[in-house]
């Protein structure tokens, strides 16, 4: 049951592009990964990979003669069918998406006529492969398709999601292209769900937009329930179990960071402003998520009477376990505000790459739980790593200069924290004796 070949070329080294290009191999294809950073294309030469996602070096390991690596453009199209295209979109001052990266390969592929189709995998506003497929037209490349195929996966499970997806929208105006990348993805278990561009390319901002919704819904409902002493965690429980509603993305806690989110959401607001659609929901969708880190400093302080001078540990750094991903980690913003207040900040992260501009140059990274927390003031649960689960608690408070816990993740045992001799601060549940309803 052999599948036709193609030869795809993936225009970013990121962590979606690489994803991509590495399960296309897997899928049979020959791949072409082209990046425009020289020590990027080094590192993948070299057999290593330049990001951390689970089960990704080997799958590259395992797909390796079909795969190759390069920096020039050129080459890189010389004898590919499909040009996918996986470079970043981050946002400008006006929050809009920034295409610098998208067009500057549109132009790479002014010599490639021979190519069957472009395709976009880059989370791009919509409207923007109508300007494209224009583009591509003014370029003498009217016979080559043009897709829409936007990505759902989530770091730490890519490579699961891209091979067993809950579906794969492909938009395209030709039944061509549509059929060739829906063949792209023979072997993959998953319904294609085939629509115009436009509509491709809103799914995924909407679906984005929709999960960060579900996130600070979740992060308003337990700021009510502080206030009144329910227990977010047993109504958020409840509420999933409606069919209807499902129990997914309503973790109360810091808010939502990452590579997606935070930059999707600002971005479709954006655009409903630029055609002169107030986005209000999605306006304050942003505000409660942009809120959320400052509050839990505001709590610590209010427990602590001054962070001025305090030692405050952050369990924690990266958006959310699983990746070493830093982009928009609530632990920046709130590393940053406790400086601001004159702490002492420490941090532990078993796997963080902090990126420049980050304020840890003047925070302490320690590599072990408890270091970290020795002689702490306080110490906030950033990232749900699983490793805070299992460190021994009843260890450590006698360790720390006060025992006070915030934990932005809910994810410890309220009662055995308190039993244990922690002042515990959570998310939505009634803890502390902050709480005197
Ligand atoms: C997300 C989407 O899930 C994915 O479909 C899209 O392609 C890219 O954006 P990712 O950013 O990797 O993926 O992470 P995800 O697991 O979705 O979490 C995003 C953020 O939301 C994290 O900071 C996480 O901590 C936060 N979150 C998630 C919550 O605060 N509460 C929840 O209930 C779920």
């Amino acid at each position: 049951m052999s599948r036709p070949a193609h030869r795809v070329t993936i225009f970013g080294a990121g962590y979606i592009g690489l994803v991509a290009g590495a399960c296309f191999a897997e899928l049979g294809h020959h791949v072409t990964i082209r990046d425009i950073q020289p020590e990027r294309v080094r590192i993948l030469n070299s057999g290593e990979v330049p990001i951390y996602e689970p089960g990704l070096g080997d799958m590259l390991a395992r797909n390796k003669e079909r795969l190759s690596y390069t920096l020039d453009g050129d080459e890189a199209v010389r004898d590919a069918d499909v040009a996918y295209i996986c470079v970043d979109t981050p946002p400008t001052a006006s929050g809009d998406a920034d295409l610098s990266r998208v067009w500057a390969v549109i132009d790479t592929l002014g010599t490639a006529g021979h190519l069957k189709a472009v395709v976009v995998k880059s989370t791009v506003p919509v409207g923007t492969g109508e300007r494209i497929r224009r583009a591509l037209d003014e370029a003498g490349l009217g016979h080559v398709g043009y897709a829409s195929n936007p990505e759902f996966t989530a770091e730490g499970r890519a490579i699961t999601d891209f091979m067993r997806p809950d579906r794969i929208v492909i938009g395209a105006t030709d039944t061509e292209t549509a059929d060739l990348v829906a063949a792209l993805h023979d072997g993959i278990d998953g319904p294609v769900d085939v629509m115009d561009i436009a509509s491709a390319e809103m799914v995924k901002m909407a679906a984005n937009a929709l999960l960060a919704t579900k996130i600070s819904f979740t992060n308003e409902i337990a700021a009510l329930c502080e206030a009144t002493g329910a227990d977010i965690t047993h109504v958020t429980r409840a509420i999933g179990q409606d069919h209807r509603l499902g129990p997914h993305f309503m973790n109360a806690g810091l808010g939502y960071g990452g590579s997606c989110f935070p930059k999707d959401s600002r971005a479709l607001r954006a655009l409903a402003s630029n055609t002169g659609y107030p986005f209000q929901l999605l306006t304050a969708v942003i505000e409660v998520n942009e809120l959320q880190p400052r509050r839990a400093v505001q709590r610590l302080k209010t427990q602590l009477g001054t962070l001025k001078g305090r030692t405050v540990t952050l369990l924690g750094m990266t958006f959310k376990p699983g990746t070493d991903d830093m982009r928009e980690a609530p632990s920046t913003i709130i590393a940053a505000r406790l400086l601001a207040e004159g702490a002492h900040v420490r941090c532990w992260d078993p796997m963080a790459r902090p990126g420049p501009g980050a304020p840890w140059d003047t925070a302490e990274r320690h590599p072990g739980i408890s270091e970290a927390l020795d002689h702490a003031d306080a110490a906030v649960v950033v990232t749900e790593w699983p490793e805070l689960r299992d460190t021994d608690w009843s260890a450590h408070v006698t360790r720390m200069q006060t025992p006070v816990i915030f934990d932005g993740r809910n994810v410890l045992d309220l009662t055995t924290m308190q039993a244990l001799g922690y002042t515990y601060l959570s998310v939505g549940r009634a803890s502390g004796p902050e709480h005197t309803a």
